[in-house]
């Protein structure tokens, strides 16, 4: 079981420092625990991933960071492919791909996200799949250190998840595609995380808002612990 805490632009990095202080006063028995913060609270520690990175060492490109920077601080897992990069910041599949291939390349453990807009599931699940096909376009699904992250995005920050019967059949889909961990995210909570990490497929959550509570986040990981 896989349990990550996206923190989007929340916390600093001394806030961050004490999240994972108090996290890892409990025992994570087997579950797989990420955190990522922004780039401004990296910091060397197993546990931390980062949510965006350059396809590049270093190099000009004004804003970004790179493996130079992920290296001085041991961090060796990214997110990559998350619906507010692809919709607000507007990153083509084509440069996601680049960024996948670089860091697959680097060795890196990746979380990498897919997900459909409103207009697209009222369609039907027929064309969410053929949505989320494009979104895997030239990605390696088999990669050896790949998570997918199923995120619908009218779940996202919404306070409202997918249904458990969407859950369990976009899983059932996305499962055809790869034999990697598929976690679920969108408004996952304390109220409703055991009902999704029951079901068939769902290897783990990708949690935003309800992961900035340190409390709330040891729960789900005591939840999660119980599961296995
Ligand atoms: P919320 O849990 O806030 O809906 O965010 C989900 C998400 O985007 C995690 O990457």
């Amino acid at each position: 079981m896989i349990v990550a805490a996206n923190f989007k632009m929340h916390k600093t990095r001394n806030e961050t420092k004490e999240y994972l202080d108090e996290l890892k006063k409990i025992k994570f028995n087997g579950v797989k625990v990420a955190v990522f913060p922004p780039a401004s609270a990296l910091m060397e520690d197993k546990i931390v991933g980062v949510q965006n990175a350059y396809p590049a060492i270093d190099g000009a490109y004004t804003g970004e960071i790179g493996l130079e920077q992920l290296n001085e601080f041991n961090i060796k897992r990214v997110l990559i492919g998350h619906s507010e990069r692809r919709h607000i910041l507007n990153e083509s599949q084509e440069f996601i791909a680049k960024k996948f291939d670089f860091y697959k390349n680097q060795g890196f453990e990746i979380f990498y996200c897919i997900g459909e807009p409103l207009e697209v599931r009222k369609k039907g699940i027929k064309e969410v799949v053929e949505y989320l096909k494009t979104q895997i376009k030239d990605i390696d699904l088999e990669y050896e250190n790949l998570i997918v992250a199923y995120e619908p995005v009218w779940a996202i920050g919404t306070g409202e998840s997918a249904s458990i019967e969407k859950i369990k059949e976009t899983h059932e889909e996305i499962r055809k595609l790869t034999s990697k961990p598929i976690l679920y995210g969108g408004s996952v909570k304390l109220n409703n995380i055991k009902e999704i990490i029951e079901l068939p497929n769902v290897e783990g959550v990708l949690v935003g808002g309800a992961s900035l509570d340190v409390e709330t986040f040891k729960e789900m990981i005591k939840i999660a612990k119980d599961m296995k």
